[in-house]
């Protein structure tokens, strides 16, 4: 690492999202497997992009066929996958985008890192708050009924830990809440913020 040197950019972040009139950010939407994230953070996606903004959406099924195939769901492979996933975040930020990021991210220490990598504003915690039963309930694609089963083990909210955040910038609990209203209380937010006009 002695050797070798970090480069400025001659544009900054806050120039690239200039011409686009938004404020880089990131969303870092968090919570149990069926939750809401994937189809929350997709929504925000295309109500953000029929506004006029220029996003980009992280995925965990997705990015676990890339980026971060080589990892499981041990603990320390969750670490690294939520390490990659905030660094590759940060620089969708500096090309001066607005980055929704969806990943169970159980432990709150890793989501404390992704948080240092952006300045004070710019990294927006989405909680998912919606109850274990409910998603277990919804079981969309049959994973709790093999984690109860033993059939998968590690399974986050059965046999792996999920740490809830004590202090998302948003809670949304899709339980009592339709997509549309979660959507619209992250555009509110997001206007409040001076993140979007
Ligand atoms: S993590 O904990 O943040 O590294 O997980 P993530 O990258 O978001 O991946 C979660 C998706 O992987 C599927 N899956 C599992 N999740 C939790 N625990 C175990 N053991 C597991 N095995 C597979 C599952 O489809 C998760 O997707 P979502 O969208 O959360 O349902």
């Amino acid at each position: 690492m002695n050797d070798i040197v970090w480069h400025d950019h001659k544009v900054t972040r806050a120039e690239r999202a200039r011409n686009k009139n938004q404020n880089p950010c990131l969303l870092w939407f968090t919570g149990l497997s069926g939750s809401g994230k994937s189809t929350i953070a997709n929504a925000l996606d295309v109500a953000l992009h029929e506004r006029g903004y220029h996003t980009f959406l992280l995925d965990g099924d997705n990015v676990r066929h890339g980026l971060c195939k080589d990892l499981g769901f041990s603990d320390s492979d969750r670490v690294e996958n939520i390490r990659r996933i905030g660094e590759v975040s940060k620089l969708f930020a500096d090309a001066g985008l607005i980055v929704l990021s969806a990943f169970i991210s159980p432990f709150i220490s890793d989501r404390r890192l992704v948080r240092k990598l952006f300045p004070a504003g710019e990294f927006i915690e989405v909680f998912m708050d919606t109850p274990l039963a409910t998603c277990e309930d919804r079981d969309p694609k049959g994973l709790y009924r093999k984690a109860r089963s033993g059939e998968i083990r590690h399974f986050t909210g059965i046999d792996s830990p999920y740490e809830a955040p004590p202090h998302p910038e948003v809670r949304l609990d899709t339980s009592v809440l339709s997509v549309d209203e979660c959507v619209d209380r992250l555009i509110d937010f997001m206007v409040n913020q001076h993140l979007i006009a």
